[in-house]
């Protein structure tokens, strides 16, 4: 059930990767691009300087103001942009601006919204049907009011996650938690998380379920699907409902009917109105593929988002910027101890070693039937060597996650030291590992292969990922640059050499715990 539809997304995936790879890396480095790519535009945040208690933005009624306020971009990269007021008339977002040099291009934010593939490159390049400049005269010619009557615009209070993408990608619990949410808390959190200011939970926000753990990112109102149904964002073992609810539970959902409501509204009426966003995150798959890190390097729409908050030095590299999600969804799943508020500002040395296996032999890829039983054999002999040495203790858990429940599989993955597994989608639970100087993931293809959908995420939160082929191991900086799909790679044949898999988790745990804490994820360095 986890694993289906798996191989004809990863054949997708290679194509649209590789195509962007071919079209986008030669486009970005063309244009205007890398200056947006570099350079983060940031506003304070308004709340940073105001007690708590006054941190609420005071609403303001659109429908009697003289101008309408004008749009601006408090952070933006390639796929990802944080705007306040954006507007949205018919269908189209508009950006009510005297001045269009400050945007960055619409491409590099948004598209067409269709599918990706290697030929409709064009055919997703955005028109002024999705995206426009207005002045503010023009705006006050299509939408204000005259003396006795109001502006016929209406505010869509709070902040909205505004997702461009189609189902395709979106109902696959990877690219939907591990790449589109992971993307999104960290650009918000970059872009609004003050570490100074510390404010409690429940002096900002009166309310039933306040963060975890505290922080001044503005309370998600609402995300808004503009290309999906009810079904699209949703994946088929049902983790990312499970997700939103879990970690957002007052987070209303809108999907495309939702959207063509409001497109409707506008468009369908003699009268001009508009729609006004206040505060929005908008992300678009194709136009981070724009993007010369995705496009040309990782082929994951986070690293856009991610790269710029870390070379910023908004986000740290150890992982503390999701600790609130992961926090979240761990107590939600049960099980525990879990984390608090005080994080660690260095990888810390854990006190049980927990080896989980994702176990991937009743799906269609995996090992090769003795290799599964050699390399569980390896792991057991080697759990039971280390306990039986004294010291730390060390744990194995086999995990078939087809077989157990989703709130256990979060719990596991909670208590992860080392995960294990087959390249698949089972291995995006390593976003819910708690990052330690030992944590790692080792992940196995068959020789040749490679892709780096687990392996840029794992190093991104601050962990070792290492890729194995039978009885060879490479990690990070030594992975092959572009992904590679040989034949077998989705079969049930994978050959791999258990006791040599247990020999590098030895080999890792006792570097790691003598070492010097490092993480091996400098945004600077990490851009071939
Ligand atoms: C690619 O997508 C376009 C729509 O954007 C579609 O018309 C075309 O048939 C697709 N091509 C392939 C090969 O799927
Ligand atoms: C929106 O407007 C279009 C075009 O007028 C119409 O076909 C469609 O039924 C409307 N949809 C909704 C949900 O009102
Ligand atoms: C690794 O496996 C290959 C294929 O079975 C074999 O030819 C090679 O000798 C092995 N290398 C080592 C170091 O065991």
């Amino acid at each position: 059930m986890l694993f289906k539809h798996l191989c004809r997304r990863d054949a997708v995936l290679v194509l649209f990767g590789a195509a962007c790879f071919y079209t986008f890396s030669a486009v970005s480095v063309l244009n205007a691009g890398p200056e947006y790519h570099e350079q983060i535009v940031t506003e304070p945040p308004a709340m940073q300087t105001v007690s708590p208690v006054l941190k609420q933005a005071v609403p303001v009624d659109l429908g009697l103001v003289q101008d309408f306020p004008e749009t601006s971009v408090v952070a933006h990269a390639p796929g990802w942009t944080i705007f306040r007021n954006l507007y949205m008339s018919s269908g189209s977002l508009l950006l009510v601006t005297r001045d269009p040099s400050q945007f960055p291009e619409h491409r590099m934010m948004t598209s067409t919204g269709l599918p990706g593939n290697l030929t409709n490159d064009a055919q997703r390049i955005p028109t002024p049907k999705e995206m426009a400049f207005v002045t503010p005269e023009e705006a006050k010619r299509r939408w204000g009011g005259d003396i006795n009557t109001r502006n016929r615009v209406s505010t869509v209070e709070g902040t909205t996650l505004l997702f461009n993408d189609p189902p395709q990608f979106l109902n696959h619990y990877f690219h939907f938690v591990a790449e589109l949410m992971f993307g999104s808390w960290a650009f918000l959190y970059g872009a609004f998380h003050d570490q100074t200011a510390k404010p409690s939970a429940a002096s900002t926000n009166p309310s039933f379920n306040p963060p975890l753990l505290p922080t001044s990112v503005p309370t998600i109102n609402r995300a808004i699907f503009i290309h999906s149904d009810v079904d699209g964002w949703r994946d088929g073992p049902g983790f990312n409902g499970y997700f939103m609810r879990a970690v957002f539970p007052s987070m209303t959902i809108e999907v495309a009917t939702d959207w063509i409501d409001r497109v409707n509204a506008t468009a369908n009426t003699e009268i001009g109105r508009a729609w006004h966003f206040p505060l929005v995150l908008l992300t678009d798959r194709s136009a981070a593929f724009r993007g010369s890190i995705c496009g040309a390097y990782t082929q994951r729409t986070a690293a856009e988002a991610w790269t710029v908050m870390a070379k910023a030095g908004k986000i740290d590299l150890i992982g503390n910027w999701w600790a609130g999600i992961r926090t979240s969804l761990a107590r939600y799943a049960g099980g525990g101890p879990h984390e608090d508020e005080n994080l660690p500002s260095v990888l810390q040395v854990p006190d049980t070693v927990v080896i989980t296996y994702i176990n991937r032999q009743g799906t269609r890829r995996h090992l090769r039937d003795e290799d599964n039983r050699a390399l569980i054999a390896a792991v057991e002999e080697l759990i039971a060597r280390k306990n039986r040495q004294g010291g730390k203790r060390w744990e194995f858990n086999n995990v078939h996650a087809e077989q157990i429940s989703l709130d256990e599989q979060i719990q596991f993955a909670a208590k992860t030291t080392i995960m294990l597994g087959v390249h698949g989608n089972g291995l995006t639970h390593l976003v819910f590992m708690k990052p330690t100087r030992v944590s790692a993931v080792v992940e196995m293809f068959i020789p040749g292969g490679f892709a780096r959908d687990y392996e840029w995420t794992t190093r991104s939160l601050g962990m070792t990922h290492y890729s194995v082929w039978n009885n060879e191991s490479f990690t990070h900086p030594h992975e092959p640059v572009l992904p590679d799909y040989p034949d077998g790679f989705h079969g049930p044949n994978i050959p791999l050499d258990g006791p040599f898999v247990a020999r590098l988790i030895e080999q890792h745990v006792a570097m790691k715990e003598k070492g010097v804490p490092s993480v091996d994820n400098s945004p600077v360095h990490d851009q071939h």
